[in-house]
């Protein structure tokens, strides 16, 4: 389940769907708060948890575009947690 896949990313869920890993990048995240405005809260999903979810939005594509390091299973961690 979701929770599970955020503990493997060690990534805190927090109250209202935010994404805040414990890594050491250096911007904010979820900077935009949920409104497809930033790309800081990118994460990598496995591909059979990628396949479950509903399709990413235009808006949710275009700025994936622009997050580091994209792969096939990326998605905005905000629109998907
Ligand atoms: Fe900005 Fe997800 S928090 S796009």
């Amino acid at each position: 389940d979701i929770l599970s896949l955020a503990h493997e990313w060690d990534i805190d869920l927090e109250g209202d769907h935010r994404v805040i890993p414990h890594s050491s990048l250096t911007s904010p995240i979820g900077a935009c708060e949920g409104s497809i405005a930033c790309s800081t809260c990118h994460v990598i999903l496995e591909p059979d948890v990628y396949d479950v979810l509903p399709e990413p939005s235009d808006d949710e594509n275009d700025m994936l575009d622009l997050a580091f390091g994209l792969t096939d299973t990326s998605r905005l961690g905000c629109q998907v947690l």
